[in-house]
């Protein structure tokens, strides 16, 4: 029996995605410093460098909740959930076999053991990553994403934007998911999210609205730098048209100002207040359970006489109409997310009395519902990020 399951939990490992073993002289950013010190940096502090379980709460506490209630192995959760967050993994799919070796605990030392503690794949969505992919199989199901969905450079080959680059340290290619096309990329992994019933939570390529490229917003625009400091080109470094690899998005306050647009309107009895979304894609979009929150006041000269808070989220269910995480969901609330280039009205009732009001428009990574089901501790995910604000003088 022990042989017999030793076996097979070799040959599960055998089948999905092709593995390209990555070597020790690529597989960590801090390789690149010395001639990417700049891309390195900037990278460390996106949450791509914090895509590993280890260091996302929110992700790791997610994570344990579908082991827990699928009543599966914490490391076969982890091997799925790879798929996008660590997608230079070593085992891609694990099987029935390994869960029965799991329960008896012959799983430990196992290939599939290693493959999830791996220092390897400890940096998350790192260089070699999005550097080696090779080709994207857009003509694939859509329901293929991350590891699933591409196929890897020969260990030591990076693809990049320029078509005469030349380094002493690695071989490179020029890619148009680079260049002109580079939200082919992106949506390798920003695309059809879906839960362990495949209900699709979110669905970023769907939504998205025009050609504007993911890179000029999450990576700034193009300019004048140096790709890499070694002095390559006749013993100099050579000036680049070149991006920010901060990927600033949704955990940056930063990046939420003015994200939205508000107008604020009267009648007599009616407040309308309207959203309206300048970006290609929803807002919120990306993972389930985001949250836009609007605050209203109804003031007389300085004092408030009354204040109300709306939610616009999804809320998910599983079996049995318990709440869950959107990675559980057989059912999800209606979308209330404000669409690509599109708004959302909201009409309230106006207050006896009040000579103004105010309105306050903020984000949150999580909603009560969800934050208190995962118990998450860490301040970031209790932050209220400022997007707008506006006040509006009542007539008499
Ligand atoms: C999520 C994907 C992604 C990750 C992770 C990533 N890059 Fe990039 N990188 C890109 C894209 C896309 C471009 C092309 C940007 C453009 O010019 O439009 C690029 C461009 C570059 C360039 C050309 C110069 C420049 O800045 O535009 C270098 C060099 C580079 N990356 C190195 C790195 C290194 C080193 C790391 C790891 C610290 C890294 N990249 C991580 C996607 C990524
Ligand atoms: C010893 C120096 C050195 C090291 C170490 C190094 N590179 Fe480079 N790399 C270069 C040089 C030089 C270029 C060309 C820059 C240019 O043409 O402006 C380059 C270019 C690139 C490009 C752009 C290629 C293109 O065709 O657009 C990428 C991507 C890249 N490196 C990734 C990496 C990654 C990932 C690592 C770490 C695993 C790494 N490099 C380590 C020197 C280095
Ligand atoms: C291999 C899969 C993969 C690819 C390719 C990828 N991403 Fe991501 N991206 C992720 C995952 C997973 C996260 C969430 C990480 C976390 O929060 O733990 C993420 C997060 C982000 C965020 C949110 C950051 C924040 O502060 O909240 C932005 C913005 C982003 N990616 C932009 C891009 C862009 C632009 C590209 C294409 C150049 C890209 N991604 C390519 C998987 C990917
Ligand atoms: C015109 C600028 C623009 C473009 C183009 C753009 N985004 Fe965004 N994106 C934003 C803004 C603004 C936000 C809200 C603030 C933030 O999270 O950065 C946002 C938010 C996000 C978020 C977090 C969403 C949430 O609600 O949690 C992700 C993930 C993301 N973008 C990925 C992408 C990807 C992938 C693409 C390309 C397919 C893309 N974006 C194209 C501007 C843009
Ligand atoms: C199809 C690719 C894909 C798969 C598979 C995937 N994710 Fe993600 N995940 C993403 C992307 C892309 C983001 C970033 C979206 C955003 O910033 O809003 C993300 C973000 C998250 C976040 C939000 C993290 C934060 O800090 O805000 C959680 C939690 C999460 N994923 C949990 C999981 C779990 C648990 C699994 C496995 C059951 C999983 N994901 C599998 C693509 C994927």
């Amino acid at each position: 029996m022990k042989v017999f399951l030793l076996i097979t939990l070799v040959l599960s490992s055998l089948f999905g995605a092709k593995v390209v073993k990555i070597s020790e002289k690529y597989e960590s950013s801090l390789k690149c410093k010395v001639c990417h010190k700049r891309i390195v940096d900037e990278w460390s502090h996106s949450w791509h460098a914090k895509s590993h379980f280890a260091k996302d709460e929110y992700f790791r506490k997610s994570l344990e909740y579908v082991s827990r209630k699928t009543h599966r192995s914490l490391n076969a959760v982890k091997v799925e959930c790879a798929t996008c967050h660590n997608p230079r993994i070593s085992v891609t799919k694990t099987g029935e076999d390994y869960e029965i070796a799991s329960v008896m605990g012959l799983a430990k030392g196992s290939k599939v053991e290693k493959a999830v503690n791996d220092k390897a794949i400890s940096e998350g969505i790192n260089c070699v990553v999005c550097h080696n992919v090779d080709k994207i199989h857009d003509e694939y199901d859509k329901t293929k994403r991350g590891i699933n969905r591409v196929e890897w450079t020969k260990n030591g080959l990076m693809t990049g934007p320029f078509k005469d680059a030349k380094s002493p340290y690695h071989k490179v290619q020029s890619h148009e998911f680079m260049t002109t096309n580079p939200n082919k990329l992106c949506f390798v992994c920003h695309a059809n999210d879906r839960s362990v019933s495949g209900l699709v939570f979110t669905d970023m390529q769907s939504e998205y609205k025009g050609k504007k490229k993911c890179v000029d917003c999450h990576m700034g625009k193009r300019h004048k730098d140096y790709a890499s400091t070694y002095k390559m080109y006749n013993g100099k470094a050579r000036q680049r048209m070149v991006r920010n690899h901060g990927f600033k998005g949704a955990h940056f306050a930063s990046m939420w100002r003015n994200a939205l647009a508000l107008k604020l309107q009267a009648t007599k009895r009616t407040l309308t207040v309207e959203l309206y979304n300048p970006q290609p894609h929803n807002l919120p979009s990306g993972y389930g359970s985001r949250e836009i929150v609007v605050e209203v006041s109804y003031k007389k000269g300085t004092k408030v006489l009354k204040e109300k808070s709306i939610s616009l989220t999804r809320t998910y269910k599983r079996k049995r109409n318990k709440i869950s995480t959107a990675h559980l969901a057989r059912k999800q609330s209606a979308d209330m997310s404000i669409p690509a280039h599109g708004k959302k009205i909201l009409r309230l009732p106006l207050l006896k009395g009040a000579d103004s009001v105010e309105v306050k428009v903020y984000y949150r990574l999580v909603n009560d519902e969800v934050r208190d089901l995962l118990d998450l501790k860490e301040a970031i995910f209790f932050q209220k990020m400022f997007i707008v604000s506006k006040v509006l003088k009542l007539k008499k």
